[in-house]
């Protein structure tokens, strides 16, 4: 499956056509590893501000990592950890402009400025989160927020994913 994103387009821009793809993508009939794998795919082609995008996923009030593009990542994060850790514990989306201004911050790639993570809640439970990193500062916006909710429910809404078993 190729898609050819105009990678000079605006952010809205992208994220419009990738509304459109997304339905392509994300297939209620394909196994959930497969689902989540190709959900990070299409986000990381298409942004080039992206240096790394991945899910954490819970396990006993850890994350532990997921499916993801991009360097090598520490693999376990405690709930309230890291942005990761505080937005799981939060249930709440985190914007980090400048991830060295972040006391919380937990360094994976030591070239990575800014972050937003978005929790993905599934009946008032913490299944996982979102993470994508930038290695420039101020990278995600209130737009990037609103997108990535709206992709992470429909995720949510179309994949079984408490079926899927970290052990
Ligand atoms: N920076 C994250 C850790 C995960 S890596 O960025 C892939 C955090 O502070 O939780």
């Amino acid at each position: 499956m190729e898609f050819n994103l105009d990678k000079n387009k605006s952010d809205i821009d992208i994220y419009e056509e990738l509304s459109i793809l997304i339905d392509h993508v994300i297939i209620p009939t394909d196994r959930i590893i497969s689902n989540l794998s190709n959900f990070i795919a299409l986000f990381k082609d298409a942004f080039t501000k992206i240096s790394w995008i991945g899910f954490y996923i819970t396990n006993n009030n850890k994350l532990f990592l997921g499916p993801f593009q991009g360097r090598t990542a520490c693999t376990e994060i405690q709930f309230g950890k890291g942005v990761c850790g505080t937005s799981a514990q939060n249930q709440e989306t985190i914007i980090v402009d400048d991830v060295n201004q972040y006391p919380n911050h937990i360094a994976c790639d030591s070239n990575s400025n800014s972050e937003i993570v978005i929790p993905i809640i599934i009946n008032g439970l913490t299944w996982g989160v979102l993470d994508v990193d930038s290695y420039s500062k101020s990278s995600f916006s209130e737009v990037d927020k609103k997108y990535l909710e709206i992709f992470v429910s429909k995720l949510v809404k179309n994949v079984n994913l408490t079926k899927f078993v970290i052990s």
